[in-house]
């Protein structure tokens, strides 16, 4: 297998190439990854196996250096992680999101199309281009509603979900239109190591770490359905070995809670692994602060397609993957530091919770 992995600097990328390399020995990886805010080369510090590993900055838009990188390394299989991904960095600016989540997933389509289907260096069953969407496509559910299916109608309440949305629709086209063999995969909530400190989870443990107030948005009873990095890493692994072309998965993991309850339980955690923390009890840095505009209520998924037809069902349940999480950042002050002392991190904290202000 030779895999290019796209945004494989960032969070869940990082964790994918850890877990690829460990588990297939074959697989060689090419990470094109453009180092923005949110991609840091301390998430590809010390990987197993390294040597099958080649990092490569750039950008998913470049349609150039795509059409070199795929034939070069004769690439049969491409994951594609890269994005702009915060919900509120897109409410404040969306032509990012569209630059790179729409316009870049064209280019990496379009390469893929012209590699794999014009040249055809390999028979068309060899290859592989998988699209990592999320939940947040589909809209907001109400509490009565079931959960999100495969074949739920698309309603994005975000830019961020828009340019998600867009990008699965050109993903599908290539599907329909020139058979090119895809799988896309939704998923929910991601949290575990390497998060960037700007998403709930690191964000509560990054300020709870430091005294700092926890912001919670609204009423705090949005409800999400967290699932672990390594669970999801691993269904995106099934999809790649078993997944037909076509295919499209949901991958949830089964622990669907308030925005406030799991904050609260982050705390405990906190609480019970840093006896000697001079911020506990953490819970008394929770701090109510201005709702986000749009906010979607509910999401949760039916994950039965991908656990009946591939096997996959997730391990870790929200104890145990938040008890991994808190002692991965407490173990890790390096990687904090790096992250936190990022320019474009410090100053999208300053100027969102700075200019919107506590309830
Ligand atoms: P992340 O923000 O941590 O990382 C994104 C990576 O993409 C970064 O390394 C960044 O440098 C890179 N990147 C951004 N623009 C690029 C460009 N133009 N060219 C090349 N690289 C570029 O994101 P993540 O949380 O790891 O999410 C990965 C994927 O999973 C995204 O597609 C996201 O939409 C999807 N997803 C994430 C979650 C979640 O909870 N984190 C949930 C559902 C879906
Ligand atoms: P987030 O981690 O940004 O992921 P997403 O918007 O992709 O679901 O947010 C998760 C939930 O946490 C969401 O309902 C918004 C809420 N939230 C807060 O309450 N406070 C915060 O500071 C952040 C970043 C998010």
């Amino acid at each position: 297998m030779a895999m290019l992995v796209t945004g494989g600097a960032g969070f869940i990328g990082s964790n994918f190439i850890r877990r690829v390399l460990s588990a297939d020995p074959k697989a060689w990886i090419v990470d094109l990854d453009l180092l923005t805010y949110a991609g840091t080369e301390e998430n590809l510090k010390d990987l197993p196996d390294g040597q099958r590993h080649s990092f490569v900055r750039g950008d998913i838009g470049d349609r150039a250096l795509l059409a070199d990188l795929l034939r070069r390394h004769r690439i049969d299989t491409i994951v594609h992680f890269a994005a702009e991904t915060h919900v509120d960095r897109s409410l404040a600016d969306p032509s990012p999101f569209f630059r790179t989540n729409v316009m870049g997933t064209l280019a990496l389509l379009e390469a893929a199309r012209g590699y794999w289907i014009r040249e055809k260096p390999f028979p068309l069953e060899a290859v592989r281009f998988h699209h990592i969407s999320t939940d947040e496509v589909f809209g907001s559910l109400s509490p009565e509603d079931p959960p999100f299916s495969e074949t739920s109608p698309y309603a994005p309440s975000s830019p961020y979900a828009a340019s998600k949305a867009a990008a699965d629709h050109l993903v599908r086209a290539y599907f329909r239109s020139y058979g090119l063999p895809v799988t896309i995969t939704h998923c929910s909530n991601n949290y575990g190591p390497r998060q960037f400190p700007e998403k709930l989870v690191a964000l509560t443990i990054a300020n709870a770490l430091r005294g700092e107030p926890i912001p919670v948005y609204g009423d705090g009873g949005q409800i999400r359905d967290w699932l672990y990095v390594e669970d999801h890493c691993e269904a995106v692994r099934a999809v790649l070995a078993r997944g037909k072309p076509g295919a499209i998965y949901l991958i949830g993991g089964g622990n669907q809670l308030t925005n406030l309850s799991l904050v609260e339980k982050v705390c405990g955690l906190m609480d019970e692994l840093l006896p000697k923390s001079v911020h506990r009890p953490h819970a008394k840095l929770i701090s109510p602060f201005a709702d986000r505009p749009g906010h979607d209520r509910r999401y949760a998924l039916d994950g039965s397609k991908i656990q009946r037809e591939l096997g996959w069902s997730s391990r870790e349940t929200l104890d145990s993957g938040l008890r991994k999480t808190v002692k991965w950042y407490r173990a890790n002050p390096a990687w904090m530091r790096a992250v936190l002392g990022n320019p474009g991190h410090r100053e999208w904290i300053a100027a969102h919770y700075g200019r919107r202000g506590n309830r």
